[in-house]
């Protein structure tokens, strides 16, 4: 993505911002509060289209970027917070994520209805071994609002990675999660990238310093830093824009500790 701009309104959410996640890489995006790296990431799943800028991606220039035809294009995103279907069963939620595979039409496709009971069984396999790599192959039988949030999130996860995209975009991954869970995720997200390049949007800083080669720091709508990860923290401009931040740090923390009284569900 080159040149990004992006107004809502009068308000300019992203102002000449240019990001290119390499091959087999893991680019963090970070930033306080109101940066603007939603919006990026809504630009970059075809959410959200920029006022001006150019997206390009295996070489070709995307000029409508459609959130439909990302799958097709090898890309897969999990959102903030879940978003799984709570009338289908943890499986049948990891199978839509799968039917790029398929060979069934758009609509049935679209619902998950293989054409044959070959392409149904195949798709069934390629799904539960997603949900086992994700430690969450016994939950296959159970409705999404029965689980805790973090297997949730695992199973949000499975839906995205059974498709096997070139480029995963993570939102806030680790949002909810204890550090335990947050450690898992970071080692997760290190085992995917021989397979594929992960775009992540975090605000946790340790996990961002752990698992991302290269950083793109916002602030404001704006790029203030950009590097490895080393090269990001020694960054002056990076530690003001946080200090302002702290706060907000804070307050999520408090959230944390109050268990599971504000974690949305599925
Ligand atoms: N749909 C929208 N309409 C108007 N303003 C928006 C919209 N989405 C985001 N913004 C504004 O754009 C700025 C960047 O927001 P966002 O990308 O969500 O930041 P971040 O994810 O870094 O917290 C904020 O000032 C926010 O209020
Ligand atoms: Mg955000």
């Amino acid at each position: 993505m080159t040149g990004i701009n992006v107004a809502f309104g009068g308000v300019l959410a992203l102002t000449d911002v240019s990001v290119t996640v390499e091959p087999g890489q893991v680019h963090g995006l970070i930033g306080p509060n109101g940066a603007g790296k939603t919006t990026l990431f809504n630009v970059a799943c075809g959410l959200v289209r920029p006022t001006s800028g150019r997206i390009v991606w295996r070489g070709e220039e995307m000029r409508r970027l459609k959130p439909s035809k990302l799958t097709s294009l090898g890309i897969a995103r999990t959102l903030q917070g879940v978003g799984l279907f709570p009338g289908m069963t943890v499986l049948e939620n990891v199978m839509v994520g799968a039917h790029r595979h398929a060979h069934a039409g758009f609509g049935s496709a679209l619902l998950a209805l293989p054409t044959s009971d070959k392409d149904e069984r195949l798709l069934r396999e390629r799904a539960m071994r997603a949900l086992t790599e994700l430690n969450a192959g016994h939950y296959a039988g159970r409705y999404p609002g029965s689980l805790p949030y973090p297997v949730q999130k695992r199973v949000a996860l499975a839906r995205a990675l059974v498709a096997e995209p070139e480029l995963l975009l993570l939102d806030e991954p680790a949002s909810g999660l204890s550090e335990d869970e947050m450690h898992e995720l970071g080692e997760l997200i290190r085992s995917v990238v021989g397979r594929m390049s992960v775009l992540l949007v975090e605000h946790h800083m340790d996990l961002v310093m752990r698992v991302c080669d290269r950083i793109t720091v916002l602030d404001s709508g704006k790029q203030i830093a950009a590097g490895t990860p080393a090269e990001v923290q020694a960054d002056p401009a990076v530690t003001e824009a946080y200090l302002g931040d702290a706060v907000d740090a804070e307050a999520d923390a408090a959230e944390l500790t109050h268990a599971d009284g504000g974690r949305p569900h599925a």
